[in-house]
């Protein structure tokens, strides 16, 4: 166990023992390797650093009530992958790979994984992208997918405290029929605007709205947005969002609980109307959200007042983390178990 303040840990990099990587050459994916450097080498017209072809995921690991350790969904995580990849004209990853890379990273670098109480879990980012040389614009032919590890508290500092988000009209994500589905670095680069902007001004996150009508709630910066009211989950179907494999969850864990769930287009005329409303995601958890500020006509949408989460918010962490943790069953088989 390495001496880490895993109580204190915010989202963000330690460096840990290996990474791993694997290469796709002369029209095939190559074996997997195994590396303890933090960089690599890329040729200077590789199409990730020109042309954006890059795509990530992230799930994460988590020690246990019984001392074993978790991984979360990864196969939804691959097939998301692949999702992406077909979106940037990639090189998809096959599941036996990406399954391979991320046990192993996890087992690897189990002395990263933070200990069951803390709060903690390690935090799996793999990615690919092209390496491959092109001057024209047109996709690679050799690309890179690689698996790091890092181990990682709360995404926004304050925890499973609510937090005030930004709704903004004036910076947009994704284009209706563009990339905002897929997991590819373009769209948090489309995002950083707003999201720098919102932080200076008080909120932890920015809430976009679509960016056809400004009409709907699209979804936040890192992470899907939901609603509650009169017994329903309530969250956005939109084609420029990504579809949240943790919003999947507790969709799932809504109605085990005694919740309806609508998936549908959310107006912003309807946010006055939630009794509770959150944030979801891998980095994320659940996030209650106590405010939206509507940052164009500075309309407030008031969710919570005590600083504390609403009593859906907390059931659905509860379930939710329960099962990531080893404390709830896992009646849904998300959880597979790694041997370390
Ligand atoms: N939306 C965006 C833009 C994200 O980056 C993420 C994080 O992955 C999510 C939603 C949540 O997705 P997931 O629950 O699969 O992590
Ligand atoms: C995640 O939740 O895994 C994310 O990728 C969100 C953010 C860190 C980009």
């Amino acid at each position: 166990m390495k001496n880490i303040d895993w109580k204190s840990l915010p989202f963000g990099y330690v460096k840990t023992d290996y990474n791993i990587r694997c290469y796709y050459r002369n029209g095939k994916w190559g074996e997997l390797e195994i590396s303890s450097s933090e960089n690599v080498e890329l040729h200077i017209a590789s199409t990730v650093l020109h042309y954006g072809q890059a795509a990530f995921e992230g799930l994460k690991a988590y020690r246990g009530k019984d001392g074993k350790v978790r991984l979360f969904r990864w196969e939804e995580n691959w097939k998301r992958l692949q999702l992406s990849a077909e979106t940037v004209l990639m090189k998809p990853v096959n599941k036996e790979v990406f399954r391979e890379a991320c046990f192993k990273a996890v087992e690897m670098n189990s002395e990263f994984i933070p200990p069951y109480g803390t709060g903690g879990s390690l935090y799996l980012r793999p990615f690919l992208i092209g390496s491959g040389a092109k001057v024209g614009v047109s996709p690679a032919d050799e690309y890179l997918f690689i698996v790091f590890v890092t181990p990682v508290g709360p995404y926004f500092k304050e925890g499973f405290k609510p937090v005030k988000m930004q709704l903004v009209k004036d910076y947009d994500r994704a284009a209706p029929m563009g990339t905002g589905h897929a997991k590819v670095g373009g769209n948090y680069a489309a995002g950083l605007r707003a999201g720098e902007r919102a932080h200076h001004e008080g909120f932890a996150a920015s809430i976009f709205a679509d960016s056809k009508t400004k009409l709907y709630i699209d979804e936040a910066g890192p992470a899907n947005f939901f609603g509650i009211k009169d017994g329903k989950y309530i969250t956005p179907d939109s084609h420029s969002i990504l579809c949240s494999i943790t919003n999947m969850s507790i969709r799932q864990i809504a109605e085990e609980i005694g919740l309806t769930v609508e998936r549908r287009p959310v107006a912003i005329a309807e946010l006055g109307s939630f009794e509770e409303a959150g944030a979801c995601g891998t980095a994320a958890i659940i996030s209650p959200i106590a405010l939206i500020q509507d940052r164009e006509t500075g309309e407030q949408f008031v969710y919570t007042t005590a600083g504390e989460p609403g009593p859906w918010c907390q059931k659905l962490y509860k379930y939710l983390t329960g099962v990531q943790y080893g404390e709830v069953e896992d009646k849904f088989g998300w959880c597979e178990f790694v041997n370390c």
